[in-house]
């Protein structure tokens, strides 16, 4: 008995009734070996049953991966605050290897050491100082050893209404250096250091849905965010047999300190003004635009370049 305790076909015959002495006779031999195979069968089958979850579960875990920004390098100008920060906090949540916040708000600096201290580092850098980008990018490089990703996002709106018949050409050129020549100035130097360290980068520049269309007001700024459209698509046709790819991603009308300070409105009442102007039920915010850079920064979106990507509630306007 003590055999049988190990042996799983000669269990199942006992439970059938038969005894080891059964077995010496040719019928009952054919029997069980037919238990046998059933068992081997059943075995395979629940084998099978677990390989195949197994499978899945690899394959689920590796999807998960798939998505993400392993060993990316990248920079977010304007991260300090709004759709910048919540990006650099999305991209070290997952998986780039370092983030470098660019931006003038000094005093808001501990907030790359509030989303990671060892991945994300602050470099004051203003965007209007043409010096800035070329030291800008060639820190990140000393740092990290390369930049995949640039993110031009530092921006300001019109002070002023800024109507064509109102037009104050000192506030335009400041806003213009901000909004339109960052990104010039960001899209060569990050271009450059990606180019000759052989990196498949990605730039972005945070565009707005003035872009496309006129606000009523704020020519100035309405100018800036179309400039650089025309800028995305020379550059993303230029860079492309360099394997960089140059794209906008279109933010909506999303609460942050820059559209409240805008409106001059508290958040609270400005998240109202877009909830009952849009179509879309419901108020965009920074988080959802930062996880369309990153959707957009990963290798699986090889080959989308110089696009528009909206994230938006279809605001109507006017503001
Ligand atoms: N919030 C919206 O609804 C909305 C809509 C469309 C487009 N955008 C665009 O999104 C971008 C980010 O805006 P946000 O809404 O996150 O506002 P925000 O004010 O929170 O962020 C803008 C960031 O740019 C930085 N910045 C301003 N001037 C700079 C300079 N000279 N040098 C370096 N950094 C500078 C600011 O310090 C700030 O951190 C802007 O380009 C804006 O035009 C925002």
């Amino acid at each position: 008995m003590s055999f049988c305790t190990y042996n799983l076909p000669l269990r199942v015959w006992f439970l059938f009734g038969f005894s080891e002495k059964d077995l010496e006779s040719e019928s009952a031999s054919w029997v069980f070996l037919g238990s046998v195979s059933l068992q081997f069968l059943i075995l395979v089958w629940l084998l099978e049953f677990h390989i195949a979850g197994f499978l899945a579960l690899g394959a689920w875990l590796a999807s998960l991966r798939e998505n993400k920004l392993d060993g990316k390098v990248a920079t977010v100008i304007g991260g300090a605050s709004g759709i910048g920060e919540a990006t650099a906090r999305h991209f070290i949540n997952h998986g780039a290897c370092a983030v470098v916040i660019a931006d003038i708000q000094d005093e808001k600096q501990n907030v790359a050491a509030s989303i990671c201290s060892d991945r994300c580092t602050y470099i004051h850098y203003d965007v209007t100082d043409k010096e800035q980008a070329k030291s800008l990018v060639e820190s990140t490089v000393s740092m990290y050893g390369h930049l995949d990703v640039m993110f031009s996002n530092a921006g300001i709106f019109s002070s002023g209404t800024q109507t064509v018949l109102d037009f104050n050409f000192s506030v335009f050129n400041k806003l213009f250096a901000v909004n339109t020549r960052r990104m010039a100035a960001c899209v060569k130097h990050a271009a450059r250091a990606m180019k000759e360290g052989g990196v498949r980068g990605s730039i972005y520049s945070t565009a707005s849905v003035s872009a496309t269309h006129s606000l009523g007001f704020g020519t100035n700024y309405v100018m800036s965010k179309h400039a650089v459209l025309g800028l995305v698509r020379s550059a993303s046709c230029m860079l492309a047999e360099d394997g960089i790819r140059v794209n906008r991603v279109l933010s909506g009308t999303v609460g942050t300190p820059f559209l409240c300070r805008s409106l001059g409105v508290e958040m609270e009442e400005m998240e109202k003004v877009v909830e009952s102007r849009s179509k879309l039920k419901g108020v965009p915010t920074e988080k959802n635009v930062a996880e369309t850079v990153a959707f957009l920064s990963s290798d699986k979106l090889e080959f989308l370049i110089g696009v528009d990507l909206a994230v938006d509630s279809l605001y109507v306007f006017p503001l």
